[in-house]
């Protein structure tokens, strides 16, 4: 995607009021589908810290902060920030914050249990969703659930699912990438075509060298 990243944060402002009755009719239930399962994914416990990447009005941060200890939602856009604040203070929620934060740049340096993040690392263009994970990876989850745009197949240029704003990355390449920076995905949840949910866990075990491979 090779829109600034301040042009997408004003984008999402403008829209930011009317953001949680946007999705059309067909996109609506695959959105729905995706944000259960991040949410369901997500699992986290009493004292968990759950940090929820470009967390918008808040769904996904939101959902989960009955069940985590605290929330932290992270987002480029003020207007979005603004609209999950309140509906925090609607709900009388008192264990989330929301603030700027940039995927590569979370703007956070406490402890991570859970890093979740719905429908939004497709913003960014392929290297920057690798350095996205990386960051991630080095704030040291021991979970990261994506649900996001992602490739199961070859997706045909005269059927896109979204009609704009999307940089979709194939499930492979991102699978790849979580694992390069020493996650095991343990699930794949294929929602669309277009569409997924990735569960990664950490590896705490060590690589098992195995001589008889070199022969
Ligand atoms: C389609 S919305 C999804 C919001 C929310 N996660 C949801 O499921 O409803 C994408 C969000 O990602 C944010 N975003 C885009 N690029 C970002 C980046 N590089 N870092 C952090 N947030 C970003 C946008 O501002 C927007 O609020």
């Amino acid at each position: 995607m090779d829109e600034p990243l301040e042009d997408l944060a004003d984008h999402f402002s403008r829209i930011a009021n009317r953001y949680d009755d946007k999705h059309g009719s067909e996109e609506k239930p695959i959105y729905n589908a995706c944000a259960t399962l991040v949410t369901e994914h997500a699992n986290p416990g009493p004292d968990d810290v759950v940090l929820d990447l470009g967390t918008g009005t808040g769904l996904i941060g939101l959902a989960l902060a009955k069940d985590a200890g605290h929330v932290v939602g992270r987002d480029v856009s003020d207007g979005m920030i603004e609209q999950a604040r309140s509906k925090a203070a609607d709900r009388g929620l008192e264990n989330v914050e929301f603030g700027y934060g940039e995927f590569r740049d979370p703007h956070y340096d406490g402890e991570v249990d859970v890093v979740v993040s719905n429908f939004a690392l497709h913003h960014l263009p392929d290297e920057e969703k690798r350095e996205a994970i990386e960051a991630i990876a080095d704030l040291g989850p021991r979970r990261f659930v994506l649900g996001d745009a992602m490739f199961f197949g070859s997706p045909d240029p005269e059927e896109p699912l979204f009609s704009h704003g999307v940089d979709g990355a194939t499930v492979g390449m991102l699978v790849d990438i979580l694992t390069d920076v020493g996650f095991v995905v343990t699930e794949v949840e294929r929602v669309h075509d277009q569409v997924g949910v990735l569960v990664a866990e950490r590896s705490d075990e060590e690589p098992v060298y195995d001589p008889q491979e070199d022969q």
